[in-house]
């Protein structure tokens, strides 16, 4: 068996550059899906283990304390409020190890992220996030067209592909390569970006991975963090929409304030697509992107 070929699920030739799709049929979205915890009708219906729990512990505690009841009445509320806004279509871009990638797809299993990842896209066949959307059953394209002898899609039909898909947002998770100026028109505020430093510092072309965390450290900044920001035409510039800040150490290395950073990234990037996946991300007058808060619609951030 080739490089090409292993893992794929259902995928249609070795040469065509989306593997592992749903259905055999080129650019057409999912019908079905299923996971240990969740299971897809269609792509807009769900239903998981967790509300069928809910719902059969709400029958069994109907008579019981107050405090039990209320407990299950407000989980229910909420997912009552969640039903009421469409569930949103998801796509990844990655090009390493997609450990925030894994964050977001586990959320949308477990409830916390009222969507789902449709597609995952990749510059790098068989980096690690590659591997764990195929391992998932989650359906890889190659992009862009490379030197390789791996064909990728042009940005043309990467767009055809991800309307197939019905992609809501795009979410890039260490994707290196600029995202061309079709697509982030293609998708008007509708890319996010993760970032680990703290911008607008340590950003922009030539600031990925390490590098930006030994600049940090060189710089003599005591706090670094995470940025997740819009995606415009350049690297690291469009509108900031949050921010988690973490401490730099004295003795610290470039490795360990990058994990210190990764581990903050994570829960970020799955809180702000929460977000965005419930339509509480309001843009003020200028132009900033705030987040309503879920306990209090009065409060931004
Ligand atoms: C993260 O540090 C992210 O901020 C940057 O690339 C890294 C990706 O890490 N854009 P992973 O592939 O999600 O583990």
């Amino acid at each position: 068996m080739s490089m090409r070929t292993q893992g794929l699920v259902l995928g249609p030739s070795s040469s065509s550059p989306i593997q592992n799709p749903k259905t055999p049929t080129f650019l057409t979205p999912p019908t079905y899906f299923s996971s240990a915890k969740r299971v897809w009708l269609k792509s807009n219906y769900s239903f998981s283990s967790h509300s069928i729990l809910l719902a059969s512990t709400n029958l069994r505690h109907r008579n019981c304390v107050v405090k039990t009841e209320h407990k299950v009445v407000s989980d229910i509320e909420e997912d009552n409020l969640k039903s009421k806004v469409r569930r949103k279509n998801l796509a990844v871009f990655v090009s390493g190890g997609g450990s925030n990638f894994r964050s977001i797809f586990e959320a949308t299993l477990n409830g916390s992220v009222h969507g789902d990842i449709f597609v995952l896209v990749t510059n790098k066949y068989d980096c690690g996030g590659a591997e764990y959307a195929r391992v998932k059953g989650i359906p890889v394209i190659l992009f862009p067209k490379n030197k390789d002898a791996i064909e990728g899609l042009s940005t043309e039909d990467l767009i055809v592909a991800l309307r197939s898909y019905k992609v809501d947002f795009i979410l890039l998770a260490g994707f290196l390569k600029l995202i061309p100026t079709e697509l982030v028109r293609a998708y008007p505020k509708s890319i996010l970006n993760i970032h680990p430093s703290l911008l607008p510092a340590f950003g922009g072309k030539g600031y990925y991975g390490m590098k930006v965390h030994k600049a940090v450290i060189a710089s003599g900044a005591r706090y670094s963090g995470a940025t997740i920001h819009y995606v415009d035409e350049h690297y690291d510039t469009g509108r900031i929409l949050a921010q988690r800040v973490v401490p730099v150490l004295a003795d610290d290395t470039a490795e360990e304030l990058a994990a210190r950073v990764l581990h903050e990234e994570h829960k970020l990037y799955v809180e702000v697509v929460a977000a965005l996946c419930e339509e509480r991300i309001i843009w003020r007058e200028d132009g900033v992107p705030l987040i309503q808060s879920k306990e209090n619609s009065n409060d931004y951030r």
